[in-house]
């Protein structure tokens, strides 16, 4: 599909075909991001920090960055940015709501934040320069959904390597799309693309017995069942304070909750 691959990460990587270059890179060193992006053609960038904390580590990895990778794409011509975005950046919204990529953003953490900003990015950069993008909103990727929220948030790897596949070759402008598998229990849905065909290969329904059994069996252990309120889940729980409500009744535009069914 490409000529050369330059896998880049802060860490030292290993090289898997014979068309793949190494490049240790530290994102946020804008010299070094120009450098690495001199002559290349379409960037692939899942890099940064992948969880919540505090703002001294979430900055450098997921918004200095973001900034210098988008900046440096512009002055090297690049022509799109696939990236990795996250359904922490509408993990507010209670789980009883399904939404699609028009819905207001409703973050559930610092680190959600950071991947809005990137969206946010993303989108000035292609309505202002013209660079493309396409953010993927992923939910949670593993090769089996183990719990129940998984049965809603779930993207099996080969699924989420046929949106990186779309991403590259399918006309987007600055689009979004989520990073789920066919979920009959997804809160986060794509609508049907007419130039974008994502056609999910699996389901996280094909673990529910699964997972119910080990509900069951964890219940006669007497251990208590965890119940979310908001899609994000402990991402959305973690450090909540006050009115239980607040978060999943406040929208700005309650028309843009929408459900795409
Ligand atoms: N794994 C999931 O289920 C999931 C869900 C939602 C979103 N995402 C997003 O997908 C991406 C990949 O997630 P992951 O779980 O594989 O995370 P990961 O931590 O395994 O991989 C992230 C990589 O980024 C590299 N990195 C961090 N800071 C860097 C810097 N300054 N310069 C260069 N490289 C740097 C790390 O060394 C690491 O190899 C992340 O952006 C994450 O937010 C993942």
């Amino acid at each position: 599909m490409c000529k050369t691959l330059v896998l880049a990460d802060i860490v030292p990587l290993t090289a898997g075909n014979p068309n793949e270059i190494c490049v240790e890179c530290d994102l946020t060193d804008s010299r070094a991001v120009d450098a690495l992006l001199e002559g290349a053609d379409t960037v692939v960038h899942f890099a940064g920090y992948p969880r919540e904390a505090a703002w001294e580590v979430i900055i450098p990895a997921n918004i200095l960055s973001v900034t210098n990778l988008w900046e440096g794409a512009l002055k090297n011509k690049i022509r799109r940015i696939v990236y990795a975005s996250t359904n922490h950046v509408v993990g507010m919204y209670p789980v009883d709501r399904k939404i699609d990529v028009s819905a207001e953003m409703k973050c559930d953490s610092r680190y959600g934040v950071s991947k809005a900003f990137t969206e946010i990015v993303a989108r000035f950069y292609y309505e202002k320069f013209g660079l493309e993008s396409l953010g993927i909103r992923i939910g949670r990727c593993e090769d089996e959904a183990t719990d129940e929220r998984m049965l809603s948030t779930w993207i099996h790897p080969q699924d989420l390597v046929d949106i990186v596949a779309l991403g590259i070759t399918q006309p987007v402008k600055a689009d979004l799309v989520y990073g789920v598998s066919r979920n009959s229990k997804g809160w986060c849905i794509n609508p049907p693309f007419e130039q974008f065909p994502y056609s999910p290969r699996h389901s996280a329904d094909d673990y529910s017995a699964k997972i119910a059994a080990a509900s069951l069996g964890a219940a006669a252990r007497g251990e208590k069942r965890q119940e979310w309120r908001m899609q994000g889940g402990p991402f959305a729980d973690y450090e909540y304070v006050g009115d239980p409500a607040r978060a999943t009744s406040f929208y700005r535009t309650p028309n843009s909750v929408s459900v795409a069914e």
